[in-house]
């Protein structure tokens, strides 16, 4: 059954929260089906999918796309879409782009940032909103860590509380040290989602291609449980041989699709 954000923040304290990204369909049915209890469609689409070098490019017509493909493949998922750079500088212009979101097949939104207005008002019209802080990538100018100095910890951190106390129900904590992760952990009243911010948050998200090993750049903190890459190389290696060599598509297991002969 889908996960209701109610059902979400009571997980706090009680069982950690595995969240993954998923853009594609069958991705995502794969990750319902492993019972992945939290999907979110990401504005990482545009870098590990789309090709672009940045999230900047990504627009709320890509996010519908995806959100709308990741809903057909989990229809019992709770699913977080990421509202792209720049459509919410107002209040007004993030409830107009998060109910588009909504009606493509989201539960709820997530924004970057300590955008207070903005997550109040969403919240205010029954947008539930997921908050991030720590590495915001929209605006960051490299992907270093951050929370390193005094300073900037006590910044990270004041906007997690203030970001759960705008009505945020989870908040991403992306690339931090883990002992600001855990303060901030226990401190606030709503789980947070480590990304790259160690083992005490509430749950953790992974950039699902990076899981998979989809590409060709993971970042320091990602695990890769299979290679993908390399099986595209291999199977496209094969299937070139053997098409040159007439073995392919002589000697093949017959496999129906369904609707085809
Ligand atoms: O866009 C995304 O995939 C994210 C995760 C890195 C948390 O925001």
């Amino acid at each position: 059954m889908k996960m209701q954000p109610q059902q979400l923040m009571e997980m706090k304290g009680v069982k950690p929260i595995p969240m993954l990204t998923a853009y594609t369909c069958p991705v995502a049915r794969g990750l319902e089906q492993a019972g992945i209890l939290v999907i979110l469609v990401g504005d990482t689409v545009g870098m590990v999918e789309m090709g672009f070098s940045s999230t900047r490019e990504v627009t709320i017509e890509h996010m519908a796309y995806h959100i709308g493909a990741v809903r057909r493949g989990a229809p019992n998922t709770h699913i977080i879409g990421d509202l792209p750079y720049r459509t919410d500088r107002t209040p007004e212009e993030a409830l107009t782009h998060s109910r588009r979101l909504l009606a493509a097949g989201a539960d709820s939104v997530k924004l970057e940032g300590p955008k207070l207005e903005v997550i109040a008002h969403l919240v205010a019209n029954e947008v539930p909103v997921v908050g991030h802080t720590g590495l915001t990538p929209q605006t960051a100018k490299n992907f270093a860590k951050v929370g390193r100095t005094e300073a900037e910890a006590a910044r990270v951190r004041e906007e997690a509380q203030a970001i759960a106390a705008a009505g945020a129900f989870l908040v991403v904590l992306e690339h931090i040290p883990y002992e600001l992760a855990a303060i901030i952990t226990a401190e606030l009243p709503v789980p947070t989602i480590g990304i790259g911010a160690g083992p005490d948050c509430d749950g953790q998200v992974l950039v699902i291609n990076d899981a998979l090993g989809l590409g060709d750049y993971w970042p320091p903190f990602s695990k890769q449980y299979a290679h993908l890459s390399r099986s595209i190389l291999e199977v496209a290696e094969t299937y070139s041989r053997e098409v040159n060599s007439r073995e392919f598509p002589n000697n093949i297991i017959p496999f129906a699709r369904s609707g085809s002969e």
